[in-house]
């Protein structure tokens, strides 16, 4: 029991060195002939349900979720409610984009045949939350600030929550800023659905790419390896010489392996096929970066090529309270509609 003795004197010895002081680094340099080593969190902040009750978490639970409800429900008539002055579209205006989630792809046949791949978006729980004028911004664009998708309000600490009580919108999983010009800015706490945008327009959606983590040269830049025979050992997937003896260096933005994915990635001048007003989904031609549900950043292409497909779109954005009155689903004019005859008789 002697053991129990010396840690027993040990631990007392690191008590008594007060706190504010990290443990860790008091046992090491206590006299390292005594064994023993304790172990002890220092945690900064509180656990939101570490004082609470079963009951009481389920009451908040329950609370958050009408809470969340009436903040929605009060933001539906942008137009009725003391809007920011509205302004006409004019070649140059740069308008705010969506916050959306990545649903996965499926194929659309258009009037001649063709099948192409789709990927479907959803625009959730999409609201603008905070405008920045020119001057607070540095002084070159003014910026909007978006959010998606609901989230729990709980583990979140005051100052980040913030943004989301002045806006008056239940707390985003997502936020992001888009570039806007003057005349495009919106109120904070309006909402945005999928009929910002059109079909025949062209977007840019940015996510986060799939990560890969730690990968070889084969998988991350795609090298050829090297051969299966004639003497190779354990070289197979292996890059080779890096450099020249004459260089006797290796050169900046020499491919190696490394971290593969998980960075911020845009998928430009994609087509708008669809759009369905009733579940807010945007059907954009081919891939888009990120795994499925991730949340993407969907805006207007900055591609100067599809301008004059971008002409006149809903602006500051599309308004559910306003005059127009939209069919459930918008179709691209090449689309194959199934309700149509596919064989004609000359
Ligand atoms: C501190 O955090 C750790 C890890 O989450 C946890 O195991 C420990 O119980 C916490 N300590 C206190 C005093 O709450
Ligand atoms: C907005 O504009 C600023 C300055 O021109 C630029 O640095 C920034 O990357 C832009 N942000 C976005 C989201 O495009
Ligand atoms: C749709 O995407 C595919 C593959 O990404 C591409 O080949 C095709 O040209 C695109 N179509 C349009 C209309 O952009």
């Amino acid at each position: 029991m002697a053991g129990w003795g010396l840690l027993g004197l040990l631990g007392a010895r690191l008590w008594a060195r007060g706190p504010g002081r990290p443990l860790r680094a008091a046992a090491a340099s206590a006299d390292r002939g005594q064994l023993g080593f304790v172990v002890r969190y220092v945690n900064s902040t509180t656990w939101w349900s570490e004082h609470l009750s079963e009951e009481n978490v389920e009451f908040l639970k329950k609370r958050t979720a009408e809470e969340y409800k009436a903040q929605t429900a009060s933001k539906l008539c942008p137009l009725k409610d003391e809007p920011w002055p509205l302004n006409e579209w004019k070649p140059g205006s740069i308008r705010v984009g969506v916050v959306a989630v990545k649903l996965g792809m499926m194929p659309i046949w258009t009037k001649s045949g063709k099948k192409h791949a789709v990927t479907l978006l959803k625009v959730q729980d999409c609201h603008v939350l905070k405008y920045i004028s020119k001057e607070d911004s540095g002084g070159k664009s003014p910026k909007l600030i978006v959010g998606g998708k609901n989230a729990s309000p709980f583990s979140k600490s005051e100052s980040e929550m913030e943004i989301f009580r002045e806006a008056g919108v239940p707390r985003k999983q997502k936020t992001t800023t888009f570039n806007v010009t003057d005349d495009a800015i919106i109120k904070p706490g309006t909402p945005l659905y999928a009929a910002h945008f059109r079909p025949g327009q062209f977007v840019d959606v940015t996510a986060k790419t799939i990560g890969k983590g730690f990968q070889g040269v084969m998988k991350r830049w795609g090298f050829k390896g090297q051969p299966a025979s004639h003497g190779q050992t354990k070289t197979h997937r292996r890059p080779g010489a890096i450099s020249t003896n004459k260089a006797s260096k290796v050169y900046r933005g020499k491919k190696m392996p490394g971290k593969m994915g998980n960075v911020y990635r845009t998928s430009f001048g994609l087509k708008v096929w669809r759009i369905n007003t009733k579940h807010d989904i945007i059907y954009v031609n081919g891939s888009v970066p990120g795994h499925k549900n991730c949340l993407v950043k969907v805006k207007d292409t900055k591609l100067p090529n599809y301008k004059d497909c971008n002409k006149n779109p809903p602006f500051p954005t599309y308004f559910a309270d306003g005059d127009e009155k939209l069919p459930e689903d918008l179709y691209d004019e090449e689309i194959f509609q199934f309700t149509d005859p596919s064989v004609t008789y000359a």
